[in-house]
């Protein structure tokens, strides 16, 4: 997959097809849609005019023409970006996204795109490339045949006038993240047979190899020394040893005030059979991708190790399959985790929160004044905020509002819920400090929020719930069926904002 940027000649670029966002109630008159009415022989006008072609978010629209003199392309597609008011260089990912996959649906191999989008040019060509690589991902990996996996080769972005270094350097950062996300799909597709926790490890430690990161891989010898019997307990059913995986990203030189350290940590339950709490049959083949917070932060170290920033980052995921068998956790069973607290484990399938747990106090303990955890934690975020927004909560507002805000840049979507002493008062355990399931029914999301909290001491803290955002169940214009790499993108934003 190449990329290059252009900011001449758009029409003249040696590709197969060329590529327009059109806005919502744009005019065929309006200065671009002429020239290309002009390029088409006519052809682009009336499909405007007749609103064939509305310029919907999403909508496409194939015209042929035939090519002639320095012209090579023979295809122009438009694609709808909607109102130019909420236009912005995040969008451009989709319209990439979306050219990409209509073209290579039709086995075209390069293609010119005109995103027309005023935002700054290298963040325009960063957004770009990203919507291009992670548009061709697809979960048929292990097709034999029939795979949907036709290439787009090359891309060449039009941006007119802007500097050629900044398209050149946007657009490899937006490979570089595309990649980061793809990595992170390609894990949370993976069968459970194939990616258990010692795989996993494996495959953060070869991608910490190849880009410069440091990993540790702590095995259950080593976490039973640390105290982490919570995160144990969750492991004690299955044949498969749990893994902590520990990755450090270090600057040349660190611009971070002395003493800050900001820490990703991840849920990567392989599986997630719901233990001796055991989940009904139905549907519990999606539970593969309950390592999808632990696939989010190898994703994101892997981009920030590609694009080094000036602040140190630390990677921290809890690799561990849930299983019932008869050495597993039962309900009412009782554990200590690494910070001393002790947890009546009501339900075994309340099993994220019990790995993150010591996950987060280990993160503390290795230094982190920031601390982010992502996971999907809960079926009862899914019925909140279905697969479009994020739920997120913490116990610093500062941080909530730069991890928003930072989703914002990159256009993905968070949704803020409280967190407070009614809810914590409800973890709390007749027998033990606290218990892992709240009041049945009652704010699931929230609870598993205030559970993580307990095993904070005192770094600012937020957690992800990204059960519904991290598999997307149908494909979208600019994207397949399947895992999504959710907030890769925001946590480099995040990362970067700080740098
Ligand atoms: N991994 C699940 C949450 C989940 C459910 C993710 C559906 C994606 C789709 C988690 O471990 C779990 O089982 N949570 C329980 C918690 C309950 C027992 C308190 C849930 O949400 O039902
Ligand atoms: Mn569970
Ligand atoms: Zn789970």
């Amino acid at each position: 997959m190449k990329t290059q940027g252009i900011n001449s000649n758009f029409s003249e670029a040696g590709v197969e097809a060329l590529a327009v966002a059109v806005f919502k109630q744009e005019k065929a008159t309006s200065p671009t849609l002429k020239e290309l009415d002009k390029l088409t022989g006519g052809l682009l006008a009336p499909i405007i005019k007749d609103e064939d072609f509305k310029g919907e978010i999403g909508e496409t629209a194939l015209i042929r023409f035939s090519a002639k003199g320095k012209v090579k392309a023979s295809r122009l597609l438009l694609v709808g970006v909607g109102d130019k008011a909420d236009y912005n260089a995040a969008s451009v990912s989709g319209v990439a996204g979306a050219a990409t996959r209509f073209l290579r649906k039709r086995n075209v191999k390069s293609f010119a795109l005109m995103p027309r989008c005023e935002d700054d040019a290298a963040t325009v060509a960063q957004s770009a490339a990203q919507g291009y690589v992670t548009s061709q991902f697809e979960l048929d990996k292990y097709r034999t045949q029939d795979k949907n996996s036709k290439s787009v080769d090359s891309m060449v972005l039009f941006v007119e006038g802007a500097e050629e270094s900044a398209l050149k350097s946007g657009l490899a950062r937006g490979v570089a993240i595309g990649d980061s996300m793809n990595f992170a799909r390609d894990l949370a597709n993976e069968p459970p047979n194939i990616l258990h926790p010692t795989e996993m490890a494996k495959r953060a430690q070869a991608m910490a190899k190849e880009t410069g990161l440091k990993c540790e891989i702590l095995d259950e010898a080593k976490m039973q020394k640390l105290g982490m019997g919570s995160l144990l307990s969750v492991s004690l059913g299955s044949e498969q040893p749990a893994k902590l995986i520990v990755l450090k990203y270090e600057p040349k030189k660190s611009t971070a005030k002395k003493g800050e350290l900001l820490a990703l940590v991840g849920k990567g339950i392989t599986f997630d059979t719901g233990g001796i709490s055991l989940k009904p049959g139905e549907g519990m083949d999606a539970m593969k991708y309950d390592m999808s917070g632990g696939a989010t932060v190898l994703g994101t170290m892997r981009a920030i190790a590609l694009l080094k920033p000036s602040v140190p980052v630390l990677g921290v995921v809890a690799a561990v399959e849930n299983m019932p068998d008869g050495r597993a956790t039962r309900p009412s069973d009782v554990v200590t985790a690494m910070n001393g607290k002790t947890v009546e484990i009501l339900n075994t399938d309340a099993e994220g929160r019990l790995v993150l747990a010591d996950a987060v106090a280990y993160a503390e303990k290795q230094g982190a004044t920031r601390i982010v955890d992502m996971a999907t934690l809960t079926g009862a975020v899914i019925i909140a905020l279905g697969d479009v927004n994020t739920g997120i909560m913490g116990n610093d507002q500062g941080l909530v509002d730069e991890i928003i805000a930072s989703g914002k840049a990159a256009g993905e979507k968070f949704w803020q819920l409280p967190l407070g002493p009614e809810y914590s008062k409800s973890i709390k355990s007749d027998i033990a400090d606290v218990k892992n399931i709240g009041p049945a029914r009652k704010a699931g999301t929230i609870i598993g929020g205030v559970f993580i909290q307990e095993f904070i001491d005192k770094a600012k803290w937020a957690h992800l719930d990204i059960a519904g955002t991290a598999w997307c169940d149908s494909e979208r214009p600019f994207q397949a069926k399947g895992p999504t790499g959710v907030a890769i993108r925001t946590l480099v934003n995040l990362v970067e904002r700080s740098a």
